[in-house]
């Protein structure tokens, strides 16, 4: 496993950094509260982390806070100092920088050039880039983070994970000494979780002041100082990470206990076949990938970011061409396939990356939903029928639990958790046989996990065949009957039943043929 050294020219001295305080301060939206008089407090050289429910107010804290959206009320208190109106650019000329929950990098530029947006250095000529100087410091900051691409390549290249990782590597080439990294984890696997953690402890250990949002407890603990838990856009506890637990944080962001239990085997498993790709092969992606999927089972893909994981999934769907082998979906060969006609045979994908391949911003929330099936609803003179497409939609968003302030909204002003579930709910409806879920938790809070585990569980046992990708090694240990291991484009071994366990799959997807 090839890890990088740390590198002392990046992250250099300590910073002579500020306190950052939210006193009482209050956001609604079209009348709904949001943040009802949140007060938080963020201070140098300690990691200040905010837990708590899909749509609890998190984000929107952070945004106030990065001058994203304007407060209704409150104050907000850089080293003592009041700030008065804050933009975005005001914030970050103060040394605050917002890392988002999804990334916003600009497709067509180079990841580079994202990396660099608004601080371009200047080359010894007017007029000139210093293009050497970007390319370097560009190398350090990804190999800190475990990223391993290529600069020049373009941003919607990249997969939400490197996405991410570009964007962290963004807040310290922005000089800022106020981070905050909110759900910077939810694409990235346990190892460049890590990696980012090695990096925030070093920023901690340099006197940054540090917020961090995230819906797995278990790195809350680990890595932060203090934690405040948000329910209903509330403040319900601040606490040193040392005297908090699992079972505390989870009682007070939901009121009671979850607990998540390993999906019990079935007895009998079907042995047809509803899904089977031969020896597909896409150069530079992946090589040589057989597998098949049985009614009724689901089976997990791990592999790390990077891995080749997604490009075999969109492969499948129809987002990207095979160059060579065979993908068989109930028995009919799939030719020249595109997203549409897998999704009227039955093959439906939950895409990791909502911003690209998943929600229609724009549009309404119960729209979204449905637009799946939208071919399959009842028309009257060729008109489709509203209600029937609005219950079809609100039924599908009670099974998944999606929680809005209102619905008659576009989708883009849901929480992050709340968008996850309600594409979750527009793949319910689509009535799948082959369903792919790539990183289907993904911002996920704990109870609305447990639902959601429920839910492919039920699916499963009505007979549809699920291919389940995630980088939550625990979560394919909990949902799977099998899964294969893929590392750089290759398939590296199988796992079924009792032997999927969180290590022999660590095992799998970090070293080829897991010695
Ligand atoms: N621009 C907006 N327009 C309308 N409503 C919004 C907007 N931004 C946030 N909200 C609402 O404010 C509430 C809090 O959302 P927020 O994104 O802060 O939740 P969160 O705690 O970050 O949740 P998650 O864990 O799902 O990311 C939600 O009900 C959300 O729908
Ligand atoms: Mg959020």
């Amino acid at each position: 496993m090839a890890v990088s050294a740390p590198q002392q020219n990046v992250v250099g001295d300590a910073v002579a950094s500020l306190a950052y305080e939210a006193l009482e301060i209050s956001k609604s939206f079209g009348g709904a509260k949001a943040l009802d008089g949140v007060s938080v407090d963020f201070r140098p050289g300690e990691i200040h982390t905010l837990v708590g429910e899909n749509g609890a107010g998190k984000s929107t804290l952070l945004r106030v806070m990065s001058g994203i959206y304007e407060r209704d009320g409150g104050e907000l208190r850089l080293g003592g100092e009041s700030l008065e109106r804050l933009t975005p650019r005001e914030a970050q000329h103060r040394g605050i920088y917002l890392v988002p929950q999804e990334p916003t990098l600009m497709p067509h530029l180079s990841a580079l050039e994202n990396l660099f947006v608004g601080i371009i250095p200047r080359g010894r000529l007017p007029f000139t880039v210093d293009w050497k100087r970007m390319r370097e410091s560009a190398g350090d900051y990804f190999a800190q983070l475990g990223l391993a691409i290529d600069p020049r390549q373009r941003a919607e290249t990249l997969s939400i994970a490197q996405q991410q990782q570009l964007e962290c590597a963004r807040a310290l080439v922005h000089n800022c000494s106020v981070i905050f990294f909110d759900e910077p984890t939810s694409p990235l696997t346990a190892h460049e979780a890590e990696m980012l953690f090695a990096l925030m402890r070093r920023l901690r250990e340099r006197n940054f002041t540090l917020g961090f949002i995230s819906h797995r407890l278990d790195e809350v603990l680990e890595l932060s100082d203090r934690i405040t838990v948000l329910r209903d856009a509330r403040v319900v506890a601040t606490m040193d990470a040392a005297d908090a637990s699992r079972e505390l944080l989870v009682n007070e962001m939901v009121g009671h206990q979850v607990t998540i239990q390993r999906r019990h085997a079935r007895a009998a498993q079907s042995d047809d076949v509803a899904l089977s790709v031969q020896q597909l092969q896409r150069e530079g992606e992946f090589h040589n990938i057989s597998f098949e999927v049985h009614r009724g089972e689901v089976l997990g893909l791990a592999g790390l970011v990077g891995s080749g994981r997604t490009e075999i999934a969109e492969t499948i769907f129809g987002l990207r061409h095979a160059e060579a082998g065979r993908i068989t979906l109930e028995g009919h060969q799939l030719v020249r396939h595109s997203p549409r006609s897998c999704i009227d045979r039955g093959l439906i994908y939950l895409s990791e990356d909502r911003g690209r391949n998943g929600i229609f911003a724009d549009v309404q929330l119960p729209e979204n939903v449905s637009s799946a099936i939208v071919p399959r609803l009842p028309r009257l003179r060729g008109l489709l029928n509203r209600r029937v497409e609005q219950r079809l939609a609100g039924e599908a968003m009670e099974r998944t639990q999606v929680r809005a302030l209102r619905r008659d909204v576009p989708i883009r002003s849901l929480s992050g958790g709340n968008q996850q579930k309600a594409l979750f709910a527009r793949w319910l409806l689509a009535e799948p046989k082959v369903a792919i879920f790539d990183e289907p938790t993904r911002g996920v809070d704990v109870g609305a996990k447990a639902d959601i585990y429920a839910l492919i569980d039920g699916l499963a046992r009505d007979g549809v065949a699920i291919i389940v990708i995630s980088s939550e090694l625990e979560e394919l240990t909990w949902i799977c009957d099998r899964v294969i291991a893929v590392y750089e484009g290759h398939v590296t071994g199988e796992l079924s039943g009792e032997q999927i366990t969180v290590a022999a799959l660590g095992r799998l997807i970090v070293e080829e043929g897991g010695a």
